[in-house]
């Protein structure tokens, strides 16, 4: 592939508007070029963590774990606190933030964009087995919520 992309106006006597269209498609193509390089970045970050494929979840293990790093924000008892809101809302039922959104927010964090908590900040040390053992008790607790 022809990597060189020339941008230097065109020296010659033709239309005055050619330098013009010429710059445009420059920069088209600058535009492209950009948008290929930093397409892969950005797919890269939205890979979502999988968990092992032969994991049975474990909703009596994802609470000893919610408990130790989720409960400081999402309440003991998923109730949300000052911090963060809570789980047993509407909005978290699993076809609005399914699976993967638990992965990514504790592998990313999440922008505040529902509530007024602020951002909630990346989890480390978690496994994306543990973030599913975690997913498992959340999603126990919203089907006896009648969350589903
Ligand atoms: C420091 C506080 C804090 C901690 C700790 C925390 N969260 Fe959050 N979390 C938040 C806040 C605040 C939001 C809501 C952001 C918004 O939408 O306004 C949120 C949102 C979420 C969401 C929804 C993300 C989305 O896509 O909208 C999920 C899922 C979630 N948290 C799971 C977890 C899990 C699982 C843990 C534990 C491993 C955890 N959180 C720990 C503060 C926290």
């Amino acid at each position: 592939m022809n990597k060189t992309i020339n941008c230097a106006p065109a020296i010659s006597p033709g239309h005055p508007g050619q330098h013009i269209t010429r710059l445009r498609l420059c920069l088209l193509a600058l535009l492209i070029l950009a948008a290929a390089i930093s397409l892969p970045a950005v797919a890269q970050n939205i890979q979502v963590p999988q968990p092992n494929p032969g994991l049975m979840p474990n909703p009596a293990a994802g609470k000893a774990l919610f408990e130790k790093s989720c409960a400081s924000c999402h309440g003991a008892n998923l109730q949300g606190s000052d911090k963060g809101p809570p789980m047993l809302n509407k909005i978290y039922e699993p076809s609005h933030h399914g699976d993967a959104a638990f992965q990514l927010a504790v592998k990313s964090g999440s922008r505040a964009h529902h509530w007024q908590f602020g951002d909630m900040p990346p989890v480390p040390g978690l496994t994306p087995d543990d973030v599913a053992q975690i997913t498992a008790y959340v999603r126990l607790e919203q089907r006896k919520a009648g969350i589903q």
